[in-house]
């Protein structure tokens, strides 16, 4: 076999010109023998690769409850299962107008909320995208953008005088990434996930750099000022989303985000939490646990099936070793999952021979949302695929290449909601919600945006449990609203809200 070389690249000549070339990563002589393998031979391979049977689901739930359970005795565990000081469910009656600023993965939002009481609120918002350099530059930087879209937020949002002399506006921060805490209102940065790596940021109080922000804002600017906000809680979206389903089902046991990053947070007794018994808390009492899931089988590697896709994306990442159940999971990752598959068929000569691949070598250049397009392609000819290679790739494609990419969307997609079944079914089975069923309140662009992954997520937990399985319901959305991205952020902001005033009780 002649060593695998790429197959195209482009250069930029002195003149100025791209010069884009192709080359054949086989000898002439080779050529015969990799078309010959037709598309259904090589999804044969990958189907084997990505496919995840019942058993080896179960023995990964069983290694997942463990974990989960380590991380309630220790400090300090990879899983770490972060007490939270979001104490017990709300009432659906809370009430009052609130500010919150969410940090995520990819955007920056400021809102107002009014809880109205009934389980009905009001939200007004701004969303701002996060560039590259803010995600990878200084963290304080990062939060004085914070702070100016904040800023901006209330200049446009609230008159002058509309507040009563000397009022504070309670603020709430959902910052989703793992941060240990001491109080509803602090949390030191444990380390960036989701491809950010804010300097001089981890190890610190974020809240704090937060504040300082906002100090230096208001010194700058004069406005705090006229509308003075006080950061009272920071909390990460999967508790805001479980304490937000809660407020309109009570049902909700345990909340899950597939979005950019993935994670999960449920509400624990303080008594089975012995890593914080020397709080003196009652222990009948409960508190919300943001597991960090995401950090599952990270560095050791031993539990989870990573393919050699895998292994590339965690190596070429910004935390090698981190996070590997999120990296098999979450948006960011599984378009760059089918990008690599693509680029090793490249590379054997099996696709796209003659053609100039450059545009699908770069490194995630393939988004997550194309996956879910590629699926959802209602027609027969499979235009929208062709449409995602020749638009974004300038690349053409054979029905049954075409057939091909879909069938291995499938494949990545399907393993990451059987996966994510296995974290759900750990939480559900080590607190005995099977019998009773429970609500799982579920956000994220992937739950949300990508078709099939709730009916997945539903099947393996099937898979796992059998029929019990189907007790585990879902909930996207609040009762009575249309199930689209306007309601997933409003729910986002219901939640910042309840636990910023669940802070002041
Ligand atoms: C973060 C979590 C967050 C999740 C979903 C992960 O990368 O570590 O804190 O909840 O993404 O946003």
């Amino acid at each position: 076999m002649p060593a695998s070389r790429r197959g195209s690249g482009a250069f930029t000549l002195p003149s100025g010109q791209v010069l884009a070339i192709h080359t054949r990563t086989q000898d002439e002589e080779d050529l015969p023998h990799a078309t010959k393998k037709t598309m259904a031979d090589h999804l044969r391979k990958y189907e084997s690769l990505f496919t995840l049977t019942p058993q080896r689901m179960r023995m990964i739930v069983e290694a997942f409850k463990e974990t989960l359970e380590i991380g309630l005795e220790k400090h300090g565990q990879i899983v770490p299962m972060i007490p939270t000081y979001v104490f017990g469910w709300p009432t659906g009656q809370e009430t009052g107008e609130f500010l919150a600023v969410d940090l995520g993965g990819t955007n920056l939002r400021v809102c107002l909320v009014t809880l109205q009481g009934d389980g009905k609120f009001e939200v007004t918002q701004s969303k701002y995208r996060l560039t590259e350099e803010q995600k990878q530059g200084d963290g304080q930087d990062l939060f004085d953008f914070c702070a100016s879209c904040l800023k901006t937020f209330i200049d446009s949002n609230f008159e002058e005088g509309s507040l009563q002399p000397n009022e504070l506006l309670p603020l709430g921060f959902t910052f989703s990434y793992p941060c240990t805490q001491e109080r509803i209102d602090q949390g030191t940065l444990i380390r960036w996930t989701k491809g950010f790596g804010a300097a001089n940021t981890e190890g610190r109080d974020v809240a704090e750099m937060f504040r300082e922000s906002l100090r230096k804002k208001a010194l700058l600017m004069q406005t705090f000022q006229n509308v003075p906000v006080e950061l009272t809680a920071i909390i990460n979206d999967t508790t805001g989303t479980l304490i937000a389903s809660a407020y309109v089902n009570p049902k909700t046991r345990v909340a899950v985000i597939f979005g950019t990053g993935c994670n999960a947070a449920y509400m624990e007794r303080i008594g089975s939490i012995p890593k914080i018994k020397h709080l003196g808390l009652d222990d009948g009492a409960e508190m919300a646990i943001n597991c960090e899931w995401g950090a599952f089988d990270s560095f050791v590697h031993e539990h989870l099936p990573r393919t050699k896709y895998d292994v590339t994306i965690d190596e070429s990442s910004n935390k090698p070793g981190e996070q590997a159940f999120e990296k098999l999971i979450s948006g960011r990752y599984l378009g760059e999952i089918l990008r690599l598959v693509i680029c090793e068929l490249i590379d054997d000569g099996v696709l796209f021979l003659g053609q100039n691949t450059y545009k699908i070598e770069i490194p995630y250049a393939l988004d997550t949302a194309f996956l879910s397009l590629m699926e959802s392609d209602p027609t027969e000819e499979l235009l929208m695929i062709i449409g995602i290679f020749t638009h974004f790739f300038a690349l053409e494609t054979t029905l049954a290449e075409r057939q091909f990419f879909r069938a291995l969307a499938k494949l990545v997609g399907r393993r990451a909601a059987r996966l994510s079944a296995c974290g759900i079914a750990a939480i559900v089975s080590k607190m005995g919600y099977l019998e009773d069923g429970c609500a799982v309140g579920a956000d994220g662009s992937l739950y949300n945006k990508y078709p099939s992954f709730p009916d997945r997520v539903h099947e393996g937990l099937q898979d796992i449990f059998g029929d019990k399985g189907k007790r585990v319901l879902f909930l996207r959305t609040f009762v009575g609203s249309a199930n689209n991205d306007e309601d997933s952020e409003r729910q986002g902001y219901l939640h910042t809200c309840l636990n910023t005033r669940g802070s002041r009780l």
